[in-house]
């Protein structure tokens, strides 16, 4: 076991600190006031590799290690968990699934353009009424021969506003159950395809959140994902990775705190000294210091057993529970650590507590990681 970096990773860590600095963090109170989507941002990290990091070079990616990931996703989060989720929903969400499943024509025709950042994906698997109980999907996908007859509403869609092309999940055959149910690949534009109006939320408000909606949406026969009776597997199996990309933004949101309210600790005096030498603070900040390293090897480890083609169902969701926790429980503390200053936008801290809290539902509630963990171990 080696607990120390390559010298690539170390690269890739700072470029993506050095992005998040210069190009991240001058607008984010902005953007999080008005829920401006970061459009020129998220160009840049296309260029950067950043929205198809662990993509083969050969459909456009820059063929990096789930870890290289981990590490570029904390560094952007730390600055703005908005632009964080549009990366994670791109390549772990997107680019991991169409490259492991789809067939070569697809990758070529849609991977090839989503992880070069030339546009970006969205994945729709959530419905008004099937969230965590994901397999009680109600929009149809009705077999017609050469082209499915796509119906339904999808919520809460990530880069819903912004994407060019959706993987959308879809019931196929009900008495099938989720042996029926089928994933597809639909580009916006298509006729029938509505995007509903952006949510207003509590957090990530720089990353745009829509419906969608489906009325007699054909879709071409192959741009269907996988073998008929797929699509819940395939959403299922996407998710496992899907949830390091998550946990790693709780890291960073965690991260992030823990460094300003650090950094103010040794500024700021009360009673005659920093507030760093009164020991409630001091362990405030010793306590999130040892949270957020617990949950980075639970991210790394689960990245390393992605690489190594291991089972990552239980490591990804150990790594989500934990360090979506550690996010909310560190940003919380992190505004008491700043006291009245915490409170308001400058400091950034009160962003960052906002942004913490859906770590802890999108990507699977932290009751469902719960039931993915507790089911693992039940079977060992
Ligand atoms: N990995 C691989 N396969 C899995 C799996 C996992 N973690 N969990 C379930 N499956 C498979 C099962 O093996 C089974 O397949 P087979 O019949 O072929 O063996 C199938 O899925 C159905 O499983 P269950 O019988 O266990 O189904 P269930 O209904 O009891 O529970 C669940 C399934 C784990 C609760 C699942 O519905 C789930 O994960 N729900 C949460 C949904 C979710 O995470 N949504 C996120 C949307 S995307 C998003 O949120 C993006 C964003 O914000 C940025
Ligand atoms: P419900 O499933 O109704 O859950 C309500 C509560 O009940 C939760 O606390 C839950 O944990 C609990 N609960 C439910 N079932 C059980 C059980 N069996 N045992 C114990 N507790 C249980 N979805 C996508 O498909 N794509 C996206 O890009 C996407 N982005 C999102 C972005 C945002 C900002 C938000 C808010 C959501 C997003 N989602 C997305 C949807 C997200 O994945 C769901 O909100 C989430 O899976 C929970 O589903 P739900 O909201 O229907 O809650």
């Amino acid at each position: 076991m080696d607990f120390n970096l390559s010298e690539e990773q170390l690269m890739i860590q700072q470029a993506a600190r050095d992005f998040a600095q210069t190009e991240l963090l001058p607008g984010v109170i902005e953007r999080d006031t008005h829920q401006k989507f970061p459009t020129e941002q998220v160009k840049k990290m296309g260029e950067l590799g950043f929205l198809g990091m662990m993509v083969d070079p050969k459909y456009g990616g820059a063929g990096l290690d789930s870890v290289s990931y981990v590490l570029a996703m904390e560094e952007i989060a730390k600055i703005d968990a908005s632009a964080a989720v549009v990366m994670s929903v791109n390549n772990s969400l997107v680019c991991a699934g169409l490259e492991k499943f789809a067939s070569e024509e697809q990758k070529m025709k849609y991977l090839k353009p989503l992880a070069s950042g030339e546009v970006i994906g969205a994945f729709a698997l959530s419905e008004p009424e099937a969230g965590s109980d994901a397999t009680s999907q109600r929009t149809t996908a009705e077999d017609k021969g050469d082209y499915y007859l796509l119906n339904g509403t999808k919520n809460w869609i990530t880069n819903g506003g912004n994407a060019s092309y959706y993987i959308v999940i879809a019931q196929t055959d009900p008495e099938k159950k989720h042996k029926g149910i089928n994933a597809f690949i639909v580009e916006r534009g298509w006729e029938g395809f509505e995007i509903g109006p952006k949510e207003d939320k509590l957090g990530i408000r720089g990353s745009d959140t829509h419906s969608l909606l489906f009325t007699d949406v054909k879709v071409p026969k192959e741009n269907r994902i996988g073998e008929d009776g797929f699509g819940f597997n395939f959403a299922m199996a996407v998710l496992n990775g899907g949830r390091i990309g998550i946990a790693s933004q709780a890291l960073g949101i965690a991260s992030g705190a823990y460094e300003l309210a650090l950094k103010y600790a040794k500024e700021r005096k009360a009673f005659g000294t920093e507030i760093i030498n009164h020991q409630a603070i001091a362990f405030k900040l010793a306590d999130m210091h040892v949270n957020i390293t617990a949950a980075r090897m639970l991210c790394f480890k689960a990245a390393v057993e992605k690489d190594a083609g291991k089972d990552i169902s239980e490591s990804g969701a150990m790594a989500k529970l934990y360090s979506s926790q550690v996010a909310m429980d560190t940003t919380i503390e992190a505004v008491q650590v700043h006291g009245g200053y915490g409170y308001v936008k400058e400091y950034h801290v009160e962003r960052l507590m906002r942004d913490a809290k859906i770590t802890q539902i999108y990507e699977g509630t932290s009751e469902i990681q719960k039931i993915v963990i507790s089911r693992s171990i039940a079977k060992k």
